[in-house]
């Protein structure tokens, strides 16, 4: 008489088990991570959390979103970091302050855009209460923190530096920092030809920031100007 070992009920569980694994890992491992930082061009939702007047939370925003309603996006729809979240088969990341941002979620990326930021500290100060690029850098930190307590420190590094990473800033260092009164502190300040290389030598400490902390920009970082098309800046060599 053969013996089983495995009752049936007990067969679907362990069958069910390694099918829920085949479906976690690969999604863990498959789909690359993705870390959205910048301006209101990329912000997902994050100022919606916030005390600040640069805010996308009424109609008109998202009237062609799926759900068409305001989503926080800046945009009438999907904004750039959704087209790329689904040109890598990726689910939207979720904005940082979103208490969904949660679990399973982590392993997907996170935005930590803000809108009305930009390169430098002074830049948006009328919006009082978003979150600066440094700052941005601190809560990627907080995620690192938080994936590691998830996945363990070294896939968690792993996921991190496999990760694709956006930034966009800039244009509101023009917009709303320069050009928004006339005789602005910056405007004052600097001519327009010594502000440009100011602001570029100042974006670079940021991306030496972001390469601290071991991400490696795998796209283009964007620049934005006050022109309709943005501006491609070369990432720093390591
Ligand atoms: C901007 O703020 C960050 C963090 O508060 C600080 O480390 C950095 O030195 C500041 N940059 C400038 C140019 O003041």
């Amino acid at each position: 008489m053969a013996v089983s070992l495995v009752t049936p009920s007990c067969l679907l569980i362990i069958l069910l088990g390694f099918i829920l694994a085949v479906g976690l890992v690969p999604q863990a491992e498959a789909a690359r991570a993705f870390f959205v930082f910048g301006d209101s061009l990329v912000d997902n939702g994050n100022n919606n959390y916030l005390a600040t007047t640069a805010r996308a939370d009424s109609p008109p925003y998202g009237i062609d979103y799926p759900t068409h309603r305001p989503t926080g996006r800046f945009s009438n729809g999907y904004n750039i970091a959704d087209l790329i979240s689904q040109n890598i088969g990726s689910e939207p990341t979720l904005p940082y302050l979103s208490p969904e941002l949660t679990g399973q979620k982590l392993l997907v990326g996170a935005n930590f855009a803000s809108a009305g930021i930009g390169i430098l500290n002074d830049t948006g100060v009328q919006f009082v209460n978003i979150i600066r690029i440094y700052q941005q850098l601190a809560n990627f930190q907080q995620y690192q923190q938080r994936l590691s307590v998830l996945v363990g420190k070294d896939q968690a590094k792993k996921i991190v530096n496999q990760g694709l990473v956006l930034i966009t800033l800039g244009g509101n260092d023009f917009v709303n920092n320069y050009f928004l009164v006339p005789f602005s502190v910056r405007s004052r300040q600097f001519a327009l030809p010594a502000y440009v290389p100011f602001l570029i030598s100042e974006y670079q400490k940021i991306l030496q920031a972001m390469e601290i902390l071991a991400m490696k920009p795998k796209l283009p970082s964007i620049a934005s100007e006050p022109t309709p098309c943005p501006m491609l800046a070369p990432t720093p060599t390591p």
